[in-house]
């Protein structure tokens, strides 16, 4: 393979993976329930062709053999999470001893394979009782999650040296409390606020605890998924729309992160609309001493919007779409099995934004990815022939290799995902990995996009 675009020394090549996603295992060896596990017992219909999380890629058993496909196609770093229901029971209180083993062995056999491992501790999988008790609404389950960090940190931080306190902690407060696609499908504009805020005391709280550990190397990150706003014109309304957009869905996280405050502007929107959450003494200053270290994105698609054609309903709850509409932007590229516009660019205007707005602080693209339905129809000799990924990959990394060379500190690119797993509400439907999943017998077979990239780590480029 000619190299065209060089990366630098070090760069992170890998996967992005979640617990609840992969593991299985949903009730073996004292993991206890969290959302996902309740939601589907309780509406099976909700989740495409009714297939629910306990079984998914089988990860709790199959680790070891997934770890070597993992170095087979180039890896030298792997994320993933730790499901707080598996770890804690309850999510208070005692420490599953047989979850400690198991991430533990996860973890030593990333390493003896030279595959960096990153842990996430929180992707989507609120156990079960703590959102029983309200979930981020609440400040006991935000202190649960303070210790459970630590107690986290304290078991695998002599091994594991990057660390994030969320994954996209803005898709439940969409998903559970605006949109009606995660548990508890709540539609409520002020508790939506509570839980966004509830969220960043939580992960100012676990900064605060691994920065009291002093552990060596080690740093913190979040992972968001920043999705540009791009306004349909240069009218004064658009380019409005599209700042309250960009404040609602990308600062609203990314400020308080990085800078230790909300951006004024959405302070004041907020106040406006009589949404203001409830607050303690100290949050302001835990927030402004408890930022990043170093951030990971990830992106799948732009958001495009223009200014609100219609008035809104006055009987209708009060959204954040009561403030603009999305705009189909003529001769856009779609991925249409998932409905995300494709456009690579927005990589770049993330890594300049970041740069120019947010101190140029350590980032890394923590997943990008393009799922397909009916991949077996790509099944050429036995291998899905996945020329779109391919392509995909090649289209986004010429973008983030330029915003290196205008002096972005882009760290590394991981996939979503390793193999073909299950997606929340789309189950199996679109694939996403680079090793093919067959879900009647669990064979695992990689996928062309799998040896591609395995060129691409081994060169350090493309
Ligand atoms: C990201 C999440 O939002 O996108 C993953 O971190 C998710 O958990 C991925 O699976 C792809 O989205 P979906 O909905 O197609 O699974």
């Amino acid at each position: 393979m000619t190299v065209k675009y060089k990366f630098p020394e070090g760069f992170w090549w890998g996967s992005a993976a979640s617990a609840t996603q992969m593991e299985g295992a949903a009730k073996e060896d004292g993991k206890g329930l969290n959302i996902w596990d309740y939601w589907y017992e309780k509406e099976p219909t909700r989740f495409f062709d009714g297939v629910g999380p306990e079984v998914t890629s089988d990860f709790y058993h199959q680790y070891k053999e997934d770890i070597k496909l993992m170095k087979e196609i180039g890896h030298n770093s792997f994320r993933f999470s730790i499901s707080w229901a598996r770890l804690i029971p309850g999510g208070i209180g005692q420490v599953n001893k047989k979850a400690v083993e198991f991430y533990n062995n996860v973890i030593n056999e990333l390493l003896s394979n030279e595959i960096e491992p990153f842990i996430n501790l929180f992707h989507f999988d609120m156990p079960l009782e703590l959102q029983q008790k309200g979930g981020w609404e609440s400040r006991e389950v935000v202190d649960a999650y303070a210790e459970y960090s630590k107690i986290c940190f304290e078991l695998f931080g002599d091994r594991v040296k990057r660390w994030f306190t969320f994954n996209e902690p803005v898709v439940p407060v969409e998903g559970g409390y605006l949109y009606d696609f995660h548990y508890p499908n709540v539609v409520d504009f002020n508790r939506a606020v509570q839980v966004a805020y509830g969220t960043m005391i939580a992960n100012a709280k676990a900064i605060k605890e691994f920065k009291a550990l002093q552990l060596e190397d080690a740093k913190i990150g979040i992972v968001l998924n920043l999705t540009p706003s791009y306004p349909r014109s240069s009218n004064p309304a658009d380019l409005k729309a599209a700042n309250i957009v960009d404040l609602f869905f990308n600062r609203s996280f990314l400020d308080p992160a990085v800078r230790g405050e909300y951006p004024s502007e959405l302070v004041e929107i907020i106040k406006r609309e009589g949404l203001v959450p409830e607050m303690l003494e100290g949050d302001k200053q835990l927030l402004k001493e408890n930022t990043i270290d170093f951030l990971g994105v990830n992106y799948y698609q732009p958001r495009r919007v223009k200014a609100k054609e219609c008035m809104p309903n006055p009987a209708a709850p009060l959204m954040p779409d009561n403030f603009f509409d999305y705009y189909e932007m003529p001769g856009r590229k779609m991925n249409v099995y998932r409905g995300w516009e494709i456009y690579e660019k927005g990589i770049y205007d993330i890594a300049i934004n970041l740069k120019e707005n947010y101190g140029n602080i350590e980032w890394y693209i923590s997943e990008n990815g393009m799922g397909v339905q009916d991949e077996e129809r790509f099944i050429v000799d036995g291998r899905v022939e996945d020329n779109y990924r391919i392509d995909f990959v090649k289209d986004h990394l010429t973008w983030l290799h330029k915003s290196i060379e205008e002096g972005c500190n882009v760290k590394g690119y991981h996939m979503w995902t390793f193999i073909d797993n299950w997606s929340w509400s789309n189950a199996y439907k679109n694939r996403y990995g680079f090793i093919q999943l067959d879900l009647k017998t669990q064979k695992r077979v990689i996928k062309k996009s799998g040896y591609w990239i395995k060129q691409v780590s081994e060169n350090n480029g493309f």
